[in-house]
């Protein structure tokens, strides 16, 4: 009873500090390769990465983290034999926003296309016993209807969870779980990149705290990664949800996210800006002189 008790007690305080749901989204920097060191150094609450890629980061690979490859899009590149070869894959990512157009970064295929690839790239793996991940629709209006008619044209075609990305508020995020919930009942749930994009810093760190501790209440969502892993000054999302500023000391959300104590590092701080601004001038400096002395 008092052992019982105990428990009780305990459970929800270990529940805040880590997490075996989360894991990274890797964005490779091109500049920067010392900064993947970050994500395997101890202490961390990560347990899994995706790299968009089929094949693990070497970078990384002296952690802890189980690697999840992805076929991405519509690119012959022997996937089911390179996901074969590697023994300790336990999940697979099919596609990744393949209802959004290449210019922002989807894989802008049709839902007919996706499930003939599906029944080649992706389906065989299931018969090696891989748990296999729906295509990952972006979070506008397109993403359900596209997801929709993929589960039509894939009849037959075995997936076991549904990733789904956000970008927007808190409220929105728990909407649309409740969405893909309803339309796939007996699915688990990954949310594979989310964020508050382009929010000024205290909006940001507050919809992260709110959000990492909805995702770790619901049973059903089984693995989340933030967005993301990279410098504020590369970000895409704008810099305020970055893990890293942009020198590369890890940020207060970065440092949540892994477990740690945030130091109070904040995302528009570091000397790269101004370094590249610098950089710019010697350019420029340059190609006046050039100018001048074809001038002569
Ligand atoms: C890997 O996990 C083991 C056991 O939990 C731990 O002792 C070790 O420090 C971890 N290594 C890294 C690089 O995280
Ligand atoms: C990939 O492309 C090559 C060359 O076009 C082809 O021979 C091969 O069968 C393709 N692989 C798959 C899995 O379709
Ligand atoms: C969910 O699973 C239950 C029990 O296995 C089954 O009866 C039900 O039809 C399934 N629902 C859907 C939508 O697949
Ligand atoms: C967010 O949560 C961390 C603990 O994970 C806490 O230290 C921090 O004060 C919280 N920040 C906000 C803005 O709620």
């Amino acid at each position: 009873m008092f052992l019982l008790l105990l428990l009780l007690l305990l459970t929800p305080i270990i529940a805040q500090t880590t997490s075996s749901k989360r894991g990274l989204v890797h964005i490779a920097s091109g500049g920067h390769p010392s900064d993947d060191s970050i994500w395997i150094t101890p202490p961390t609450t990560l347990t899994w990465y995706y790299n968009y890629n089929s094949r693990p980061t070497s970078s990384l690979s002296s952690g802890n983290l189980s690697f999840v490859p992805m076929l991405w899009g519509d690119h012959n590149n022997t996937f089911v034999e390179d996901v074969r070869g590697q023994e300790d894959v336990k999940w697979v990512l099919s596609f990744n926003e393949p209802d959004m157009g290449s210019n922002v970064g989807g894989s802008d295929i049709t839902p007919v296309r996706a499930a003939e690839l599906w029944k080649r790239d992706i389906e065989p793996l299931k018969g090696v016993g891989k748990e296999l991940g729906a295509p990952a629709v972006s979070g506008s209006s397109t993403g359900m209807s596209w997801l929709k008619d993929f589960f039509n044209e894939c009849d037959g075609c075995s997936v076991d969870f549904i990733p789904i990305h956000w970008y927007g508020n808190f409220e929105g995020l728990a909407s649309h779980i409740g969405e893909v919930r309803a339309a796939f009942p007996n699915k688990t749930i990954w949310v594979t990149e989310f964020g508050w994009a382009d929010q000024p810093l205290a909006p940001t760190q507050n919809f992260f705290n709110t959000t990492l501790k909805y995702l770790d209440r619901l049973d059903y969502v089984t693995h989340y990664s933030w967005f993301g892993s990279f410098r504020s000054d590369v970000s895409n999302v704008g810099p305020n949800g970055a893990m890293l500023n942009s020198d590369g000391e890890v940020t207060d959300i970065g440092a949540w996210y892994l477990g740690r104590q945030g130091k109070g590092i904040k995302p528009n701080t570091g000397n790269s800006a101004a370094r590249i601004r610098r950089g710019d001038w010697v350019l420029w400096g340059i190609v006046y002189f050039i100018i001048s002395l074809r001038a002569l």
